[in-house]
C-alpha cells in the first residue's frame, strides 16, 4: 500500500526548523518557529519553573490517570487567568474547560467539539493567520473562510474590512480572534477596537473564538486579556478560549494548553462540558499532566506567581528592545524602506514585508531562517546575531 503515498507537504513552520537543523553551515540563524530564546541564545527554564519542578519531585506524587477535562485545580487557575480573578462566570459555574496537550491541541479539540455539535457551522480565520490554524478545521472537517484583518499598505489593522466582514458572517458561525500578539502580523487591535469588533461580534450572533498563544508577551497577563474580557463582558455572552503555556512558561515540549468555554448557564456549560469530554476521549483519552502542574504549582503560590509575571516581563522587554534595535540598524545601513512598523508591532514576530524570493534568499545565501510570508521570529534576535540579520535583510532588500 505504501507505494501509493505520496510525500506530504512540509509543515511552512516546523518544516523550517527541521531544514535549519540540517543545515551544516556554523553562522547559520534560526529566526523561523515561534520560540523564544534569551541574549545568549538559549531558551530558558524559567527559575519560577524550575523551582515548582523541584516542589512536584519531592512530592513522589503517582502517575495516575487525570479525569478527561484535565485536573480541576489546574482549571481553577486557569479560568482566573481567563476571565479574571473576579468573574462572576466561574463562580456561577458558567464555564466549561479541559486541560489540553498544548494549544494545537486545545484548538483541535474545539474543531471536534464543533464538528460534532454544530456541523453547518464556518469558522471565520484572519487574512492571514497562523498556518496551522487551517490545517487543524480541515483534518476536523469544519469549514474555513477568511475575513480582512492585516491592512499591507499602512501596516495595520483593517478594520474597517473587518468589521463589514463581520456583519455579513452567518448567525451561528464562529470567528477565531488572536487574543493578542497577532500572529504572523503582530498587529491587535487597541482597546477601543476591541470594543467594535466585540459589538460587531454580538450583532452578528457568531461565537468568537479566541487563540490565546502569547499572554503577557503585548504588555502584561491582564491587559493582554482585555480583548478576550470585552468579547465576554455581554451579558448572556458565549466564548471560547484555546490558550497555550509553551512561550509564556517557555514549556514548549511539556504541551500544556487549555480550552475555556464561557456559556449563558451552568445547563449550557455542563451540557458543553459533557461534548468537550466526548471530543478528548476519542482524542487522546486524558491529557498529560506534568507541564500543566508546574503551571498550576506557579500559578497558586504568590511568591512564584510574582517571579512568574517578572520572567514574562523581562521576555517582552527582551523582545521589544531587539524590535528597536532592529530598525535602528536598518537605518544605520541606509536600507531602503520605512522599517519603523517594527517597532510598534507586538509579541514576539514582525511581518518583515520581505518576499518569498528575498526569504529564499536569506536562507540559501545567508544562512537565515524565517518563515516565507516574511514573518521573523524577533525573539530569536540577540546582540550577537543582529548585525549579522541587519547585514543580509540590507543586502537582499536593496
Ligand atoms: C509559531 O507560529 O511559530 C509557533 O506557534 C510554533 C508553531 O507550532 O508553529
Amino acid at each position: 500500500m505504501w507505494d501509493q503515498v505520496e510525500v506530504a507537504e512540509r509543515d511552512p513552520i516546523l518544516g523550517l526548523n527541521e531544514a535549519f537543523r540540517n543545515d551544516p553551515r556554523p553562522h547559520k540563524i534560526n529566526l523561523s518557529v515561534g520560540v523564544y530564546q534569551d541574549e545568549r541564545g538559549q531558551t530558558p527554564l524559567l527559575d519560577c519553573v524550575a523551582e515548582a519542578e523541584q516542589r512536584l519531585a519531592a512530592r513522589r506524587a503517582a502517575k495516575n490517570y487525570l479525569p478527561i477535562p484535565g485536573a480541576p485545580a489546574f482549571a481553577r487557575v486557569i479560568d482566573e487567568l481567563l476571565w479574571g480573578a473576579a468573574a462572576p462566570a466561574v463562580a456561577e459555574r458558567r464555564t466549561a474547560f479541559a486541560q489540553t496537550p498544548g494549544g494545537t491541541g486545545a484548538l483541535r479539540v474545539v474543531a471536534d467539539f464543533l464538528h460534532a455539535v454544530f456541523p453547518r457551522a464556518t469558522v471565520w480565520l484572519s487574512a492571514p493567520t497562523w498556518p496551522n490554524h487551517p490545517q487543524i478545521f480541515a483534518a476536523a472537517g469544519v469549514p474555513c473562510r477568511t475575513y480582512p484583518y492585516f491592512d499591507a499598505a499602512a501596516n495595520g489593522l483593517d478594520l474597517p474590512g473587518m468589521l463589514a466582514a463581520i456583519a455579513g458572517m452567518p448567525p451561528g458561525d464562529v470567528i477565531l480572534l488572536h487574543g493578542c500578539c497577532h500572529n504572523p502580523t503582530g498587529v491587535d487591535p487597541q482597546p477601543d477596537q476591541w470594543r467594535q469588533i466585540a459589538e460587531a461580534v454580538r450583532r452578528a450572533g457568531v461565537v468568537p473564538l479566541v487563540d490565546f498563544a502569547y499572554q503577557g508577551f503585548a504588555e502584561g497577563i491582564d491587559a493582554d486579556a482585555e480583548g478576550l474580557r470585552l468579547l465576554s463582558a455581554a451579558p448572556g455572552a458565549e466564548v471560547l478560549a484555546c490558550a497555550s503555556f509553551s512561550k509564556n512558561f517557555s514549556l514548549y515540549n511539556e504541551r500544556v494548553g487549555a480550552v475555556g468555554v464561557l456559556a449563558a448557564s451552568h445547563r449550557d456549560a455542563a451540557a458543553v462540558q459533557s461534548q468537550l469530554n466526548r471530543a478528548i476521549r476519542a482524542n487522546y483519552s486524558n491529557p498529560p499532566a506534568h507541564g500543566a502542574q508546574v503551571v498550576e504549582c506557579v500559578l497558586g503560590d504568590p511568591r512564584l506567581r510574582s517571579l512568574w509575571i517578572d520572567e514574562v516581563a523581562a521576555m517582552r522587554s527582551r523582545i521589544l528592545g531587539m524590535r528597536t534595535a532592529l530598525v535602528q540598524a536598518l537605518v544605520d545601513r541606509g536600507v531602503p524602506g520605512d522599517y519603523s512598523f517594527i517597532a510598534a508591532q507586538r509579541g514576539m514576530f514582525s511581518f518583515s514585508g520581505l518576499t518569498p524570493a528575498q526569504v529564499d534568499r536569506l536562507q540559501t545565501e545567508y544562512g537565515i531562517y524565517i518563515v516565507r510570508s516574511g514573518r521573523i521570529n524577533v525573539a530569536g534576535l540577540t546582540p550577537d546575531n543582529l548585525p549579522l540579520v541587519a547585514d543580509a535583510i540590507g543586502q537582499v532588500a536593496a
